[in-house]
């Protein structure tokens, strides 16, 4: 991987990110999220798998991910995998971090399925 492959668009620069912190941004115009967790950074589109609350206002200890409209958990260390009661995992575009900067693959926007129901 390249950072200079126009494929990669650049989110923003690694300073930029707060520790322990859920970092609402957009990439050529998709709404997405970046988690800045101690031991992992995911960037996820910015709605929840369950039912499209906004993750932005979600709470996160960096590690676990908690929305908090019905209480789903994820691990961010685990790449977004489901914790406790939450039954899908994170979608998360694919990242690179080159020269203190984080780029992002974003070319399509995932989606969950639930957000194609009234399309
Ligand atoms: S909308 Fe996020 S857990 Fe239900």
């Amino acid at each position: 991987m390249n950072a200079d492959d126009p494929t990669w668009s650049k989110l923003c620069s690694l300073a930029e990110l707060k520790e322990d912190a859920l970092h609402p941004m957009e990439i050529d115009g998709i709404p997405v999220l970046v988690v800045n967790g101690r031991d992992k950074r995911l960037v996820i589109p910015r709605s929840c798998p369950h039912m499209a609350n906004s993750l932005a206002e979600g709470a996160f200890d960096g590690h676990v991910l908690t929305c908090t409209k019905h209480l789903w958990q994820w691990s961010i260390d685990e790449g977004g995998e489901p914790v406790g009661m939450a039954e899908a995992p994170l979608l998360c575009y694919e990242t690179l971090e080159s020269n203190g900067e984080l780029f992002c693959r974003a070319a399509t926007e995932l989606k969950y399925e639930h957000e194609d129901d009234d399309a």
